[in-house]
């Protein structure tokens, strides 16, 4: 039976064996989201516009996410080398700055068109070789701006809601065929995307500074911390599907009082 519970549940060591592509998996969170589950035995494949940071024994192919025919060849290849395809992880994405004002059309259809229809090119891409798959599992990396009002990210939070909202109809579409859907919240994450963000900014230790207290743990997510959520993608997490995992330091959740008199 698809999906059927093991009589061993055993965390990450179910991945043993186990076939995932990985899209972006070169830059920041991508290459400790390729490596968690190579440590634990799966084959990888790590899809990317450069993929030349996916080191041994990741296997690197090229993808333009904002190219269909370019993510079907790529996902074909990464089938044809792996053998097969059990997870797909849709990490790759690109940042947007500003409110509903600041980016002209072209900007909207840019961003939309990487961290949205890229999302649904290699999950089509993907999916005759999810169902032959026994563990078939997708994880779209969204982020927390899908469901917090962050300021200056009018156009990254529409295409990180349109991720999280097609996580869940694509779960229930799926189900029936034992592919779970599920994704992952990140807070804000020590990558170098955040380094490219604060090199922007006027005064970057002050942002640093905001962005570390914005985050109730007081610091910045890590790449592992994210690359952890792989979890979602293992025969452990068997039972779970269409949900949205929240790995951002509390700044979702929790309401914390304002220190007084300090
Ligand atoms: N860094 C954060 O704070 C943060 C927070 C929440 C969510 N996220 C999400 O995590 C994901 C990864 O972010 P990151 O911080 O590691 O970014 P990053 O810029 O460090 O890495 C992104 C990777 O995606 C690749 N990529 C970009 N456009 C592509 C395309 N058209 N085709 C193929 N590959 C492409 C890049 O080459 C790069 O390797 C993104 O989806 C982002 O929205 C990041």
């Amino acid at each position: 039976m698809k999906g059927a519970p093991l009589s061993n549940v055993n965390g990450m060591s179910g991945l043993s064996g186990l076939k995932a592509a990985v899209t972006g998996g070169a830059s920041g969170i991508g290459p400790a989201t390729s490596r968690m589950p190579a440590e634990h035995g799966a084959t990888v494949a790590v899809l990317d516009l450069d993929p030349s940071g996916a080191a041994e024994p990741l296997i690197a192919i090229k993808a333009d996410l904002g190219d269909d025919a370019s993510v079907r060849v790529a996902v074909e290849t990464a089938a044809g080398q792996l053998g097969g395809l059990d997870i797909l992880m849709n990490n790759a994405g690109i940042g947007a700055v500003g409110t509903i004002e600041d980016n002209p059309d072209e900007e909207w259809h840019r961003v939309l068109d990487v961290n949205v229809l890229g999302t649904v090119r290699t999950t089509r891409a993907a999916l005759p070789y999810l169902r032959r798959s026994s563990h078939a599992a997708v994880v779209n990396i969204c982020s927390i701006a899908a469901t917090a009002g962050l300021p200056q990210r009018a156009l990254y939070s529409a295409s990180k809601g349109a991720v999280l909202s097609p996580t869940l109809a694509m779960a229930a579409d799926h189900v029936h065929e034992g592919i779970r859907v599920n994704c992952v919240n990140p807070g804000t994450v020590d990558t170098p995307w955040v380094t490219r963000l604060l090199d922007a900014a006027d005064d970057p230790q002050a942002e640093r500074a905001a962005l570390d207290a914005r985050q109730p743990l007081g610091r910045l997510v890590a790449a592992d911390e994210v690359a952890a959520a792989v979890y979602l993608a293992s025969p452990a997490a068997g039972s779970v599907t269409g949900i949205a995992l929240a790995v951002d330091g509390g700044m979702q959740g929790l309401r914390l009082r304002p220190a007084v008199g300090a």
